[in-house]
């Protein structure tokens, strides 16, 4: 059994409370998904603004009813609990990957929607879930106010290939030989929490030009999950994907919509 990490719970706390009333950070040796039990938080009345980590996952989840399998001291698996209230939610989970990729540095770069990769491979992903809040939220702003969970995993140590992969995932020592999941999530959690205000307050496009920064698929010939096959011309600024295909150009906005370079 390994010891507890030293997890930098109360120098994060300092930093995000100021912009964040009421903001907690709880970190569990075990949870099934941190996804999850802020869900289940919710649904017991529980809409408080909280950084929840897990040490260990033993029910990830990933996008589209996939599993994230990660182990303890080898990856970063946390959820981002608050309650916001923007004009629209396109682009929102774009924007979380880009403040994520900024927050660890360069060398980084996004597969929209929302991965994070390092040469080829995988080395974050990001499942952002958001639910109604009723009562605790001022009438005004009831309609368009959801909790929203935003949930990230992040390899730091390598790991081989799952049997349903082809390649083994990247992991951030890649990058920096050192990398911890403390030090790490000290480095994202104020980022992210200003650049969930942020979209809050003026949704994706001030993350656009950010995004195409580090956009991975623009210029590449991309297969939408309808077959269809066209080359990726960037993003909106609401965070659609732009395709120049035969019939024209198109814009998928799903994130149910699985894109992947062409072979
Ligand atoms: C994906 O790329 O499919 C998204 C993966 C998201 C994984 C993180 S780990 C912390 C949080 N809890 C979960 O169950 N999932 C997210």
């Amino acid at each position: 059994m390994q010891p507890p990490l030293p997890w930098p719970a109360e120098a994060i706390w300092e930093a995000v409370v100021p912009r964040l009333p009421g903001f907690t950070v709880e970190v569990l040796p075990e949870i099934d998904s941190t996804n999850t039990e802020l869900m289940r938080r919710l649904r017991e009345g529980r809409a408080d603004p909280v950084l929840l980590v897990a040490e260990r996952q033993t029910a990830g989840r990933g996008r589209r009813g996939r599993g994230w399998v990660s182990s303890a001291g080898d990856s970063l698996t946390f959820s981002l609990g608050l309650t916001l209230a923007p004009a629209g939610w396109s682009g929102l989970s774009l924007a979380v990957g880009v403040a994520v990729a900024e927050a660890l540095g360069p060398g980084i770069g996004l597969k929209w929607p929302n991965d994070l990769w390092i040469e080829g491979r995988k080395l974050a992903g990001i499942l952002v879930e958001t639910a109604t809040v009723s009562a605790a939220v001022p009438a005004s702003d009831s309609t368009l106010a959801r909790y929203t969970v935003v949930g990230i995993g992040i390899n730091i140590a390598p790991r081989p290939a799952m049997p349903d992969q082809d390649i083994a995932p990247a992991a951030l020592c890649e990058l920096w030989p050192q990398a911890e999941a403390p030090a790490t999530l000290e480095r994202i959690a104020l980022p992210l929490v200003h650049a969930l205000q942020s979209f809050a307050r003026d949704g994706f496009a001030p993350f656009q030009k950010a995004f195409d920064a580090r956009d991975l698929l623009r210029g590449r010939s991309v297969t939408l999950s309808d077959g269809t096959t066209g080359t990726a011309a960037g993003v909106d600024r609401t965070g659609a994907l732009l395709v120049h295909t035969a019939a024209g150009l198109q814009l998928v906005s799903s994130s149910e919509v699985s894109v992947r370079p062409a072979p």
